[in-house]
């Protein structure tokens, strides 16, 4: 049964709001532990059905994975190309990254594994992985078009391979990186445009040789060392920048907010939109700046204020690439007009996002247009209309950005199904709430 909700004007939203653990690093710390020995603990681990998905897949290749009644996880491994052949078929839910890294994970032994996902994961492209690892001399049986349901059958022996990022893909960089560490010699990865570093940085932390060369023209060589030996470690798990996003652009829109945002993660490979909201001219200041284990974190203190209309240069896209649809909903309240460039890795997401985020803000009156792949969006100086259910098709990041713009419509902005929030962000509508928002069940609005 979906769970429609419906999102009306904002109370001004204030006080300190704890956000969940960041997703990215919250599946590598369950795949690192479990492919190292002894124990790995896990502080803050993200409690969201995409980590619970990667949970159960690593139960599945034999790991011990049990969440302690403080709240820390702990991982007892099987060292790398130690796991078992999973009995059954591993679900990994809705999560792409779950999905992606783990066929790199399932790469590294001699053994069959069979990954499906649910509607969205199911359509998603896989091949991207496929063509590098198949290199290794991995093979697969899929659906058409590498699509799940699909089996990953690793070979007796590994063959390390140098390649070359086609798509700026952090996912891909790690099933290769998570592969090598079963082939003997340096497997090599070149991104000519940097992406999330968190893998090659956990890696080392977890004890494998990882080399990172900056190349002229800014793209990066990622060395590692196969067939090291991972030692479980102690892992801290920053807030995600990316779940911050939302209550972030919430209070910059409604008039009054003030809030702050706890140890955010605010490693440059994933603060694009900060930086973006900050050139539109957003109330944003970083104190208590840190580092936890190896990522820079800071608390966010967000204040309303006007926002006004940029232009996002396309090389920015990797540094903000899930943040797009909730700038999207910011820059439909800015002065001017916003430009986004680059965004064609925007198409092959839990949804589209591109003609989400077109056809959704064009329902609630805003003026939008897709160029290729460019969005162009003009602010509403006189106010977003709203009114509209608005199909978030499995999409969490849809989901929460159309409750956010409805915080500042005129009238209500529904979303016909809530249930994909809990993937990255369990307990978004009663943490806004409690701030000021007003997010409520929408079985009263005739859609
Ligand atoms: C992720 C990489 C990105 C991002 C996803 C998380 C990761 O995907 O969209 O939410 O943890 O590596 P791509 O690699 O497809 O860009």
């Amino acid at each position: 049964m979906p769970t429609p909700l419906l999102s009306r004007r904002a109370r001004p939203l204030t006080g300190t709001l704890r956000i969940p653990g960041d997703k990215s690093i919250s599946h590598r710390s369950l795949i690192f532990g479990g492919l190292s020995v002894g124990e790995t603990t896990i502080e803050g681990l993200l409690e969201g059905e995409d980590i619970l998905a990667t949970a159960g897949a690593m139960r599945a290749f034999g790991c011990e994975v049990e969440r302690g009644k403080d709240g820390r996880w702990h991982v007892h491994g099987r060292g790398v190309s130690g796991l078992d052949e999973p009995a059954d078929v591993i679900d990994c839910g809705n999560a792409g990254t779950g999905a992606r890294l783990l066929m790199g994970v399932a790469a590294q032994q001699p053994i069959t594994t069979i990954f499906t996902g649910d509607g969205s994961l199911r359509r998603r492209p896989m091949g991207r992985v496929m063509t590098p690892l198949s290199q290794m001399g991995v093979r697969f049986a899929t659906r058409q078009g590498g699509r799940l349901p699909g089996a990953v059958i690793g070979p007796e022996t590994l063959i390390p391979i140098e390649y070359t990022l086609p798509m700026a893909s952090a996912q891909v960089k790690s099933a290769i990186l998570l592969a090598g560490l079963g082939a003997a010699g340096h497997t090599t990865v070149i991104e000519p445009k940097p992406t999330r570093d968190h893998t090659e940085t956990m890696l080392r932390h977890f004890g494998a040789d990882v080399r990172v060369e900056d190349m002229p023209g800014g793209g990066r060589r990622i060395t590692l060392v196969g067939q090291p030996e991972l030692t479980g470690r102690k892992v801290v798990v920053p807030a995600d920048p990316s779940s911050a996003a939302f209550p972030a652009v919430a209070a910059l829109l409604v008039e009054g907010s003030e809030i702050t945002l706890p140890g955010v993660g605010t490693n440059p490979l994933r603060f694009g939109l900060f930086e973006t909201l900050i050139e539109m001219g957003a109330d944003i200041t970083l104190t208590n700046r840190r580092t936890e284990a190896g990522e820079p974190v800071a608390d966010l203190i967000i204040r309303h204020g006007p926002l006004r209309g940029i232009e996002v240069p396309p090389e920015r896209a990797p540094t903000m690439i899930d943040e797009y649809p909730i700038l999207a909903v910011a820059a439909s309240v800015a002065e001017g007009t916003t430009v986004m460039r680059g965004l064609e890795e925007l198409r092959v997401k839990e949804s589209d996002r591109l003609g989400a985020m077109a056809q959704g803000l064009t329902a609630c009156g805003v003026r939008v247009d897709v160029d290729g792949d460019d969005l162009t969006v003009r602010g509403a100086s006189n106010g977003v209309a709203g009114r509209t259910t608005i199909p978030v098709d499995l999409d969490h990041r849809i989901a929460m950005s159309f409750l956010v713009l409805g915080m500042v419509s005129e009238e209500f902005v529904a979303i016909d199904d809530a249930a994909a929030i809990a993937t990255s962000f369990p307990g978004f509508a009663d943490l806004m709430n409690g701030a000021g928002a007003a997010i409520a069940p929408a079985t009263d609005v005739a859609a």
